[in-house]
């Protein structure tokens, strides 16, 4: 036996909380985005050492099924051999041109392939990048500058989109982080989502100054909750009776739900739904920097160089994530990829109902595709204000039990959840266990 060692051997150090002391004295918080620091639910961040397939590994050496992702892009699990391949060979070809490349035109046409509502598509490092260019492409082909988004809806962190509602809807929104001057976000009008009724005041209101109205058409972000057929069919109706664009932000859902993104499942319920601005992140890019948005052929020609809505990008459709991207939508095209991942997810989610039943918690739960949520609820939430009705403290015991249990699922009430295809029946079966355990206790 070592001083840090115990009987058998294992360490009793924690090498995460001396990572994360570590870190912390030169990085706020330890962490480089902030659900990543555990404040919701209290704790030690996992430090992750490797992954492979749909496990990881932490400081600690200790092993987790993994139910995020890397917060959506890993569809196929870590570490995939196709994808592997891809992204060595483009290494050696150089990690960077600042030059149009190849790949960028067969990853263009493979999403044009795979989502029709888009005719052209601009690729760009982050999802971020893609809402806030995606609202400055619609405000610049509209010539409007008021826009609609959603409460517990979030597209990434641009300083207009950073904004809870106002008093009213006569009153535009307020700033929800400290650097927003409110007169930015004057022109963002914060609805409830799945409320008809808002959006038709909204409209009546204000639909000639509205340039776009931006959704999650699940929202992944409070949690998991679907926009409703009628709610989505009277988004785009309004839009298109007053002049306003859709923008679909399927930076998760796109690829993820289904090969078409979440606009092919509306579009079997409402004939002919299309969005006129689609955003996507997260798994075209397969794990690296990698995201897009796109449209109709007369809303994208508005962007430089062609029209006079700028963006650009230093690392705009870098060759080794474009590598990467590719290659992992070749994978998930192909026939049955997405059949099988959502038979697992529904598989994950049934088991956990039942044992939730089982032990009398309140329990709900929803998927679609590789894309799951639960809540500690009776019945499925249709907007923010009751996703945060959900008991914090007994999530978080049910977090901290799981991670336990060698089970790591969002370290928030509010996150979605995420299978891969390298989520065997297997591990399936252990998260059910290990839940079912928690459950028992809670
Ligand atoms: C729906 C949605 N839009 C936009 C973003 C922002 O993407 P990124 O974190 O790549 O900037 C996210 C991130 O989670 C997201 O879920």
């Amino acid at each position: 036996m070592t001083p840090n060692t115990d009987n058998t051997g294992a360490s009793t150090v924690d090498l995460n909380q001396q990572l994360f002391d570590r870190a912390k004295t030169i990085i706020p918080g330890g962490v480089n985005s902030p659900v990543r620091a555990f404040r919701a639910v209290g704790g030690t961040p996992r430090f992750v050492q490797r992954a492979q397939g749909a496990h990881f590994w932490d400081a600690n050496a200790k092993r987790y099924i993994d139910y995020i992702g890397s917060w959506g892009p890993m569809i196929l699990g870590h570490g995939h051999p196709a994808v592997v391949d891809a992204v060595q060979r483009a290494v050696t070809e150089g990690f960077s041109y600042g030059a149009p490349t190849e790949r960028e035109i067969d990853l263009a046409q493979a999403i044009i392939d795979l989502v029709p509502s888009i005719e052209m598509v601009r690729l760009v490092s982050s999802g971020t990048e893609a809402a806030m260019s995606a609202i400055r492409l619609a405000r610049g082909a509209t010539g409007r500058s008021k826009f609609i988004k959603f409460e517990g809806c979030y597209h990434g962190h641009a300083d207009a989109l950073l904004v809870k509602a106002g008093s009213g809807l006569a009153t535009f929104g307020n700033p929800t982080s400290a650097g927003v001057p409110p007169e930015v976000v004057q022109h963002t009008l914060v609805l409830e989502y799945n409320n008809l009724t808002q959006l038709e005041e909204a409209f009546a209101l204000h639909g000639a100054e509205l340039a776009c109205v931006m959704i999650e058409p699940i929202a992944g972000n409070m949690n998991f909750v679907r926009a409703s057929v009628p709610f989505m069919k009277r988004c785009r109706e309004l839009c298109t009776q007053h002049g306003a664009l859709l923008v679909f932000d399927e930076v998760m859902t796109g690829f993820r739900v289904a090969l078409g993104g979440a606009q092919s499942i509306y579009a079997k319920h409402i004939p002919g739904f299309a969005p006129d601005i689609s955003v996507l992140g997260k798994v075209i890019g397969g794990g690296m920097p990698l995201a897009a948005f796109g449209g109709r052929r007369s809303v994208m020609e508005m962007l430089a160089p062609l029209g006079p809505v700028y963006q650009a990008g230093t690392l705009s459709g870098n060759p080794v994530a474009t590598a990467c991207g590719l290659a992992t939508l070749q994978e998930i095209s192909r026939p049955g990829f997405f059949d099988t991942l959502a038979s697992h997810t529904r598989e994950l989610v049934d088991g956990l109902k039942a044992a939730a039943n089982a032990c009398g918690v309140p329990f709900s739960a929803d998927s679609e595709g590789g894309m799951f949520g639960f809540f500690l609820l009776p019945q499925l939430p249709q907007n923010y204000a009751t996703v945060m009705t959900s008991d914090g403290p007994r999530f978080n015991r049910l977090f901290h039990g799981l991670l336990d249990r060698g089970v790591y699922i969002a370290p928030a009430l509010y996150e979605a959840g995420f299978v891969s295809a390298a989520h065997s029946t297997d591990d399936i079966a252990q998260t059910v266990a290990a839940a079912r355990e928690v459950f028992e206790a809670l």
